[in-house]
């Protein structure tokens, strides 16, 4: 089957130019001016005059069903991944989680029967370490042969995914030698469980506290710290979700010394804010880790992305519902599943706000949602560049499309959204996964099982 895209915008992270691109089966064949006027044909033919032709944006930070807070994350594979797809993001990376005292082998496992069959975008996997042994360092090398090539390690949540520095340190040690990347949630979860008692107990129990239990100075600490730990182990290190301007410093300070030190941020904490928790409990909608920061970090993040400081945008989609999950924490904040929806409104958001905004270029924002994430895990060529030999994961994007995002039209399985009522500029039109039309017309074309694992490459010795 070949696929002529016609007369669009293609907008590659090195540059744009109005070109007809053609699909051959699962995979980019031409990108050219004029095919069609050339004699090129195709089976079937789309009209991209006056949008843009992009790669299918790449999330690399979700958790679909992922256990949490005595509850789980309500987006199956199935669901989010299909929310993905309308939102132009044609492959996902999740977490598999390692419990405690099992192998990583087990949790990779549980993951994969959890996804296989039932996601619609293509999909790899990141795997969280939550006990670092010998026996699970050694496991990390046999993971990487198999394309589950990055490891997140936790200085947050004490109990659960917590990993002091000696154990975060030989799991960098471990990286450097068989080429991983070390992921890293920095925030000092010793000192913000302190806080949180000592607010819980005064009766300050509303989720408005949980933004102030987890002030930007125990991120910015994390942040040094795990970075100085990765240059003493000669590994790369990459910051998840980072929120605030502390921690950006960190992570531009020590790349300002030649230290191989990346991040990623997402659009909560580019587009909302400390002020959205300070709602009675209606904040419960917002609480997520880090949390959400006073308006004055946007500008910084903003700064960051524009800078290469920031790398990456991704969602750390991880939704609960309001009513009957989030409520869980009703009287005391720590009790709050820890994760908000995304996955369907970040290359919205960030084209509305970043391009339209006038804050990052058309070709950054293509960057940062698709090009980067692709380079930094191990997709470079095959992912996020429209190209001759990659896969024909496409978005045939309107810049000019209006719609307003509401939990009553979204398809992401969650009760509501932290952008109920915002109006936003670009929307996805039709959207390719290697080559196969799956969402067109607002409605979904393709079928659960669509998506196939992705076997990466590993990236943390390139990015040395
Ligand atoms: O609040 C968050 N971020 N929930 C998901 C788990 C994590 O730390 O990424
Ligand atoms: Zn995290
Ligand atoms: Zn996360």
């Amino acid at each position: 089957m070949r696929t002529l895209i016609t007369n669009g915008t293609v907008v590659n992270a090195d540059g744009s130019l109005l070109a007809d691109v053609l699909v051959d089966g699962e995979t980019i064949a031409l990108v050219g001016q004029g095919l069609a006027a050339r004699g090129v044909t195709a089976e079937r033919t789309i009209d991209a005059t006056d949008k843009y032709v992009i790669p299918g944006a790449i999330d690399v930070h979700t958790h679909m069903e992922l256990p949490f807070g005595g509850t789980f994350a309500k987006d199956t594979f199935e669901t989010g991944s299909r929310a993905a797809a309308f939102g132009g993001t044609t492959t996902i990376l999740d977490f598999a989680v390692q419990s405690k005292g099992h192998s990583l082998r087990e949790g990779l496992d549980t993951w994969l029967a959890k996804a296989e069959g039932n996601t619609c975008v293509d999909y790899g996997f990141h795997m969280i370490m939550s006990d670092v042994t010998d026996a699970s360092l050694a496991e990390m090398d046999a993971l990487i042969e198999e394309g589950v090539t990055d490891f997140k390690l936790f200085t947050a949540y004490p109990g659960v995914f917590y990993s002091d520095d000696g154990a975060i340190f030989r799991a960098m040690q471990r990286a450097a030698g068989n080429g991983g990347l070390i992921m890293m949630h920095a925030e000092n979860g010793m000192a913000i469980d302190v806080v949180a008692s000592q607010n819980a107990d005064a009766g300050r129990t509303d989720p408005y506290y949980h933004g102030l239990s987890h002030p930007p100075v125990f991120e910015g600490e994390a942040t040094h710290r795990v970075i100085r730990l990765a240059e003493a182990a000669g590994s790369a290190v990459y910051i998840v979700h980072l929120s605030a301007r502390e921690a950006l410093d960190a992570v531009r300070e020590a790349r300002d010394r030649g230290t191989p030190a990346y991040a990623e941020t997402c659009p909560q904490y580019l587009f909302l804010s400390l002020d959205d928790l300070r709602n009675g409990f209606e904040g419960a909608k917002f609480v997520c880790s880090p949390p959400l920061r006073p308006k004055e970090h946007w500008a910084e993040l903003w700064k960051g992305l524009r800078a290469d400081d920031l790398q990456v945008v991704s969602t750390d989609h991880c939704p609960f519902d309001f009513h009957g999950q989030k409520e869980l924490g009703r009287g005391d904040f720590r009790k709050i599943p820890n994760g908000l929806p995304a996955v369907e409104d970040r290359l919205d958001l960030m084209h509305d706000g970043g391009v339209v905004g006038g804050r990052i270029s058309r070709e950054r924002w293509v960057e940062v949602c698709s090009t980067a994430p692709a380079r930094m895990f191990g997709l470079a060529g095959r992912k996020g560049v429209v190209a001759p030999g990659a896969d024909a994961d496409l978005v045939v994007y309107d810049p000019q499309r209006r719609h307003t995002i509401s939990a009553r039209t979204h398809h992401m399985d969650v009760d509501y959204s932290c952008y109920e009522g915002r109006t936003v500029q670009g929307g996805s039109d039709v959207v390719l996964l290697r080559g196969k039309v799956i969402v067109e017309d607002g409605e979904y074309r393709g079928a659960k099982g669509d998506g196939r694992f992705l076997k990466r490459q590993p990236t943390g010795a390139a990015l040395r």
